[in-house]
């Protein structure tokens, strides 16, 4: 067993618990529980999995060189997981700006990433590996890999595989890194509702930038998106462009 590795069996949230405890714990720790009684999501959203069912896990990153390099971390981390995903055979695997997994349009995976610049980052992963109905949540349709494949997966493999990946993308360049982005990207030419200063907008989704940032076309200009919830518009009218509040 690897030694930065730990397992727990319930735990509050693998993220949280790595952050109250990073000074005392190795660069590369990686945390996984078989049940969180906190998990958490995307701003206030709570990540609910039921025991022993999924994958939910956290990597510790402190060494300078990586954490400097900011939100591609974030990158990093969806590409490392579609990696592992598509290699078991999970067809329609795509990235949905900035780092939910989906399979075909579903979510099968979400991650988080948590850090105290420049300290140290945590990046937490919820797969979805053998839960096979799901509470209705916020966002995308949930699915798992054993919805999508027809079989249960063993989740301490999936564990390892994960790792493994995580540890050869993180060594990519961040130039190989945005370019498998470009070939996975969910979002790109469609109609995505967003808010910017508070105000819902909408605008065509046009790829990232070198820094990740989301470019999003409103008709007026191109907007770099930082982060935030993106949703797509699903109407049927033609893609022209509109903009909600005040330009
Ligand atoms: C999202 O809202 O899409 C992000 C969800 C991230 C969930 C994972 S599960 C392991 C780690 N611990 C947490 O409390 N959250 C992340």
């Amino acid at each position: 067993m690897n030694p930065l590795f730990l397992h727990l069996e319930e735990i509050d949230s693998t993220s949280a618990y790595i952050q109250r405890r990073f000074s005392d714990l190795p660069d590369r720790f990686f945390l996984s529980a078989s049940f969180q009684t906190s998990g958490k999501g995307r701003g206030d959203h709570v990540w609910e999995a039921r025991p022993g069912e999924n994958l939910l896990c956290s990597l510790l990153l402190k060494e300078e060189a990586t954490v400097k390099r900011g939100p591609i971390l974030s990158l990093a981390a969806a590409v490392a997981v579609a990696r592992t995903l598509s290699a078991l055979g999970l067809r329609d695997i795509m990235i949905k700006w900035p780092n939910d997994i989906l399979s075909g349009d579903k979510k099968i995976t979400g991650i988080l990433l948590k850090g105290c610049l420049p300290g140290y980052v945590v990046i937490g992963i919820g797969i979805n590996a053998n839960q096979k109905d799901f509470p209705s949540g916020y966002g995308q349709i949930p699915t798992s890999i054993c919805l999508q494949t027809g079989k249960e997966i063993d989740i301490q493999e999936l564990k390892q595989a994960l790792y493994d990946e995580l540890m050869k993308t993180l060594k990519e360049s961040d130039e190989n890194l945005l370019s498998t982005y470009a070939s996975l990207d969910f979002l790109k030419g469609k109609r995505i509702s967003f808010l910017w200063n508070d105000l819902p907008r909408v605008g065509v989704a046009k790829g990232v930038n070198e820094d990740f940032f989301l470019l999003v076309d409103t008709g007026y200009t191109l907007m770099p998106l930082s982060s935030g919830e993106v949703s797509l518009v699903r109407t049927e009218e033609p893609a022209t462009f509109s903009s909600v509040g005040v330009e």
